[in-house]
């Protein structure tokens, strides 16, 4: 049974998608598909059906990432579907942790940035800039943090699965 990750944001069109294209290209690379499904989601129903955001698709393209997600809104049964659940900054965050009605789901909820390599462990994990109102550079800056990230959280994922492959 594959292990089953779903990456959270606010419109599901800027930051989640890019998370969640990150690690299916890491996982593609390594050739670990047939271990995990992933998906991602918004907390509002801004954007439900868009694909992602123009200026993080064309940031995805220049790492040779293709997004293909289609927005869709988060739904309270998302806690029992998934094994883990990413949300990308404070607010969604919380806005999970409110629904969820168990130790188990509260336990499925992280804060994807507490995987960022770049930051202190001991303190409480940055947000995902949310590049929507911004230039080109915000999107560029969500693409860095996100590559880094989900390396990180494959790596945790492969060990605490003992899933057996060269460490990268
Ligand atoms: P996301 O970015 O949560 O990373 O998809 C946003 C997308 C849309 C809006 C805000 C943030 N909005 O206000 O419509």
């Amino acid at each position: 049974m594959p292990i089953t990750l779903l990456f959270v944001c606010l419109g599901n069109i800027c930051r989640s998608p890019v998370a969640e294209g990150a690690f299916r290209h890491l996982v593609k690379e390594r050739e670990l598909d047939s271990f995990f499904a992933i998906d991602s989601c918004g907390t509002s129903n801004y954007h439900i059906g868009e694909r992602a955001d123009s200026r993080s698709r064309s940031v995805a393209a220049r790492y040779g990432i293709q997004l293909d997600s289609r927005a869709r809104q988060w739904q309270q049964q998302d806690l029992q579907r998934f094994h883990y659940v990413f949300a990308m900054d404070q607010n969604n965050y919380r806005e999970l942790l409110s629904q969820a009605a168990t130790k188990e789901e509260r336990e499925k909820i992280g804060i994807y940035r507490s995987f960022d390599p770049l930051v202190n462990s001991h303190s409480q994990p940055p947000d995902m800039p949310d590049p929507y109102y911004g230039g080109i550079d915000g999107f560029v800056e969500v693409q860095e943090i996100a590559l880094r990230t989900s390396h990180n959280l494959l790596n945790w994922l492969l060990t605490r699965h003992n899933i057996p492959v060269q460490r990268q």
